[in-house]
């Protein structure tokens, strides 16, 4: 029998209820964004529409799509860095969004405990800031960390835990490479000593030979510190790597969500089979030969986004009858759940 959600939150915020091993709880979360101009005026974007997932404490999430089908803003939500249309947002136990603005709490009580890492690390790291600023600031915003001696030597700490030098502290965030700003990023973010991570697509930018460096990095130190990450990426093979579970996502949606291994082994849903065969190859002969499925045209608009399964515009299996009803996510195996009717 599932644990009734949200119903015994009182006795979750007590620490009692020790069933309940998730860490983020996430309900029918929903983003639109309103259009403001254009023939779109009186629409908006539907950038999360109804996405409801768990993340166990210790857990890495892997999230994956391709582009502008609503990670970030997934993520964003989440932290409530931009602020949720609907749903439900629990984080331990306690409300971090609950249905409207009015009803949530002040977003600054997670804030330490819910951090983000950034897709460009140059873009997020303020150049008018030493190094040492840049992590220390969060110390001072929660006015944390002791005074001003251990506050710097919190900081040094944190720089020798990501890799750089403890001299980094007095130099610009230019005067580094794409691997070393990210571990700023990332020492920025450990600053707080938050458990919860989300990890935004925190290598897409850097150099393949930095890459593997910077999970491994991340992957110790969820173990050492016992974090807990949604990570974020394009690439299904990075998320196959680090995460314990992967959720798919679809214009808004998700439409899929596995044991990583299993969704690598059996991925159900078209569109993730999509994900997983490899780049496309002219040769249509030979792609069929390879299982390889094309996805044709681009991601719909999430102005509009086709009725019913947002997917069948673009699905090779597609039937007249999934613009009808929209397919909800049900659990064809213990774990793994698909929202997709031909399944
Ligand atoms: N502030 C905003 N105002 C209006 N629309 C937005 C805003 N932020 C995001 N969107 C739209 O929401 C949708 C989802 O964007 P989002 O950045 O979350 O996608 P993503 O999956 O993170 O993409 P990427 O992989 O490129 O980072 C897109 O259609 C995007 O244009
Ligand atoms: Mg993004």
């Amino acid at each position: 029998m599932p644990e009734p959600n949200g119903v015994n939150g009182m006795n979750d915020m007590s620490g009692m209820n020790h069933k309940n091993a998730n860490l983020l709880e996430v309900d029918g979360l929903k983003k639109y964004f309103p259009v403001k101009n254009g023939l779109f005026a009186a629409k908006r974007v539907q950038a999360v529409d109804g996405v409801s997932l768990s993340i166990a404490k210790g857990e890495t999430l892997g999230l994956v799509g391709e582009s502008g089908c609503g990670k970030s803003t997934l993520g964003r939500s989440i932290l409530r860095l931009i602020e949720p249309t609907a749903g439900t947002v629990r984080f331990g136990g306690e409300t971090v969004f609950g249905g409207s603005a009015a009803k949530s709490p002040n977003p600054n009580r997670f804030r330490r405990k819910m951090q983000i890492i950034f897709q460009d690390p140059s873009a997020s790291l303020d150049p008018r800031m030493t190094v040492g600023e840049i992590v220390r600031e969060a110390l001072d915003i929660h006015n944390i960390g002791g005074g001003r001696k251990e506050r710097a030597e919190r900081v040094r700490e944190l720089l020798s835990r990501v890799g750089l030098n403890t001299e980094h502290a007095n130099r610009y965030p230019h005067e580094f490479s794409g691997g070393q700003q990210q571990r700023i990023g990332i020492a920025r973010a450990l600053a707080v000593d938050p458990s919860f991570i989300v990890c935004d697509e925190p290598i897409s930018a850097l150099d393949v030979s930095i890459q593997s460096q910077i999970v491994n990095m991340l992957e110790d130190m969820q173990k050492e510190l016992g974090l807990t990450y949604l990570f974020i990426a394009h690439d299904l093979s990075v998320v196959k790597h680090i995460s314990d579970r992967v959720a798919v996502m679809y214009l808004g949606k998700v439409v899929e969500l596995s044991n990583a291994d299993e969704l690598h082994l059996h991925p159900l849903h078209p569109y993730t089979k999509t994900l997983i065969s490899a780049a496309p190859i002219p040769d249509p002969r030979k792609s069929r030969a390879n299982k390889r499925i094309i996805l044709e045209g681009d991601l719909p608009s999430a102005i509009d986004p086709p009725s019913g399964c947002r997917f069948r515009t673009r699905c090779p299996i597609a039937k007249p009858s999934c613009a009808a009803a929209e397919p909800p996510l049900r659990e064809v195996s213990p774990g793994h759940t698909v929202a997709c009717s031909m399944i």
